[in-house]
């Protein structure tokens, strides 16, 4: 056996597409451990398990497929573990290694079948433990690289569960959020986390361990987060904390914020659809008591610095991927135009391997509505080891970026479940707006031009509400498209990131190949493979490139293109001649993204409804992308 500590501080990102539960108390563990995974269904799943402990015995119940399949297989369980137990463990499992079948779904017995964990993430050196263990005598079952930690933690136990959890964990390199249990000791659940999040939450005379707030949310709010290398020791005494050598350590309670019916579907036939339809409260809150109309100025604290620090910044760099990236790029042209400071927006994973030159002066913002993907944190870590002021603007309280960043903003969207970004786009625009606008009043814009875009900004609830009120236009629109396979969308300006964010909702959600342009672009090449069966959706608001977009869209139609135009109202002028034609509220350019972007979100959605979709778990996708 390898004796030897494999530098498990070399974090590479996580899986955490996953789901982990697990449940301490008087209450009936496989019923509560069933719907913590079912509540962490959106994350992207193939398989689930729940293993539960009682009168001394560990049963597990696993299965590929549906959560729903889970609950029968429990129901339908003669073990009455399952029935009496109030201490279990419970996992939905993203096949990273080994086909999604049943050996391969967590929870994962050791030989002996004296103990049993759930683990989310990658241990990379998992051959190399594994050729250890059987050296031993002892094999595994399972072509899952998650087995060898739960054989491993058995082969290390003498006589105490969480001394066997921290010296086998000194022995793996990756990445892991587990819970553990063994028979041998009755009582007891060990938490532990390097790169992938666990969450306690403390209820009356009972604990709940998660990978996800969602889960932990119905039972209570008080809440202590692990960092890395941090292990947790659950019993009827409540919960005590160590780090991996034993030694005690603590850790703050914190409030978690979000309640539970934010979490649920009501009458929506899908969170998607109801995210579009939160998005007035989501931006309300997103901006509530942030505004200062006095001082024509944005109130956000969490960014911890004065008026002169601000003055002092020399250049803004934007790290993001996918829609987050997309609402930075807003946020690039906002902090240029309206503070005249030079301003990026990058790619993080291209971020965090190409070498930046990052100086003291710039401000880096990590822009991420789960605050977990692996290539946005990789990126803030590259860009504090450069000495950058580096802030986060996240959407989930406590996530891992959120907590290394130290200062930044929270976007108060509440839960985004569905896997397409909806709301937490428009709010990212929104608090990307309010960020320009607060250093901007440090530099160049004058009060009364503060004031105007701070009225502006207020407004956009109001404004994402008219839209909504078009639903059933866009409904009409989207039924006419939803049979073809290919699509554009081409804007300009502010409105350039909202067509690749139009573009990325389509694909993503109804497997329409669809590509976002910047309407100049079309000319040097994509316009080749415009025919009648490729639509293009012009952005055609009234903002400055307006009139060029309208050329390019003549384009479009002269090679048999149909045309969908997004307008402004009191402009409806300029969609003659074109197809059909999505009004959205006359408004500055820089606001311009967030209603235009509620409108394409529409679209997408209803496209996909009437293709059938999978809308809320579109295939191969998980909501937080955690691996490289
Ligand atoms: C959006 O619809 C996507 N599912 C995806 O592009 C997402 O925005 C991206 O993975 C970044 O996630 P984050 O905001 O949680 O960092």
């Amino acid at each position: 056996m390898d004796g030897t500590c494999l530098g498990f501080r070399d974090w590479k990102g996580v899986s955490i597409m996953c789901g982990i539960v697990g449940y301490f108390g008087k209450r009936n563990a496989s019923e509560i451990l069933v719907d913590g995974l079912r509540r962490m269904e959106y994350r992207g799943y193939d398989s689930a398990g729940v293993a539960c402990l009682y009168d001394g015995q560990i049963g597990v119940v696993k299965n590929p497929g549906k959560i729903k399949a889970l609950r029968e297989k429990v129901d339908a369980s003669e073990l009455d573990i399952l029935h009496k137990s109030t201490q279990g463990i419970g996992h939905t499992r993203w096949a990273t290694h080994g086909l999604p079948n049943e050996i391969n779904a967590h929870p994962h017995l050791d030989a002996s079948g004296h103990f049993v964990m759930v683990h989310n993430g990658i241990i990379e050196n998992y051959k190399q433990i594994k050729a250890g263990l059987a050296q031993q005598g002892i094999a595994c079952v399972s072509d899952t690289d998650s087995e060898v930690l739960i054989q491993l933690i058995a082969y290390c136990y003498k006589d105490n569960l969480e001394s066997a959890v921290s010296e086998a964990l000194k022995k793996v390199k990756g990445t892991y959020g587990i819970v553990v249990m063994t028979d041998h000791e009755p009582g007891k659940l060990v938490a532990a986390r390097c790169g992938s999040p666990i969450v306690i939450g403390l209820g009356k005379d009972e604990t709940v361990i998660a990978s996800d707030a969602s889960a932990i949310i119905p039972h209570t709010r008080d809440a202590i987060y692990l960092e890395d290398f941090d292990m947790a020791v659950v019993t009827a005494d409540g919960v005590q904390m160590f780090d991996l050598q034993h030694a005690p350590i603590s850790r703050e309670v914190t409030a978690m914020e979000w309640d539970e019916d934010a979490a649920e579907k009501g009458d929506y036939a899908h969170f998607m659809l109801k995210e579009i339809f939160e998005q007035p409260v989501a931006i309300r809150n997103a901006i509530r008591g942030r505004l200062d109309f006095d001082m024509g100025t944005a109130v956000l604290s969490g960014l911890d610095f004065s008026p002169r620090d601000a003055a002092q910044i020399g250049r803004v760099l934007v790290v993001g991927c996918g829609t987050s990236m997309h609402a930075g790029m807003v946020g690039e042209y906002a902090f240029e135009e309206m503070a005249g400071i030079p301003a990026e927006v990058e790619q993080a994973a291209e971020f965090r391997y190409r070498n930046p030159i990052v100086t003291p002066q710039d401000l880096v913002v990590a822009i991420s509505q789960s605050g977990e993907t692996a290539d946005t944190l990789a990126a803030v870590r590259e860009a504090k080891h450069k000495g950058a002021i580096v802030a986060g603007l996240c959407n989930v309280v406590g996530s891992t970026i959120a907590r290394e960043t130290g200062r930044g903003v929270y976007l108060h969207a509440g839960p985004e479940i569905g896997v397409a970004s909806t709301k937490a786009f428009t709010c990212q625009v929104a608090v990307m707006l309010m960020m320009a606008l607060k250093i901007a009043r440090t530099r160049r814009l004058p009060r009364h031009e503060g004031e105007k875009l701070s009225r502006w900004i207020e407004r956009l609830p109001d404004l994402v509400e008219k839209v909504l009120g078009e639903n059933e236009a866009i409904k009409a629109v989207a039924q006419k498209y939803a049979d073809h396979e290919n699509a554009f969308f081409i804007g300009r300006g502010y409105l350039f990131p909202v067509a690749l964010e139009g573009a990325l909702k389509l694909k993503e959600i109804s497997y329409i190949h669809a590509e976002g342009y910047h309407a100049a672009e079309l000319k040097h090449g994509p316009i080749a493979l415009l025919s009648e069966n490729t639509p293009v959706v012009a952005l055609l608001n009234n903002i400055p490139g307006k009139d060029k977009t309208l050329g390019n869209a003549e384009e479009c139609k002269a090679r048999k293109a149909p045309v969908i135009t997004v307008v402004s109202e009191g402009d409806e002028g300029v969609a003659d001649g074109f197809d059909d034609m999505i009004v959205i509220p006359d408004c500055p350019p820089c606001i311009a993204p967030i209603p235009t972007a509620v409108a394409l979100q529409l679209l997408a959605y209803h496209i996909a409804a009437a293709r059938g979709c999978e809308i809320d778990q579109p295939r191969n996708l998980a909501k937080s992308v955690t691996v490289e």
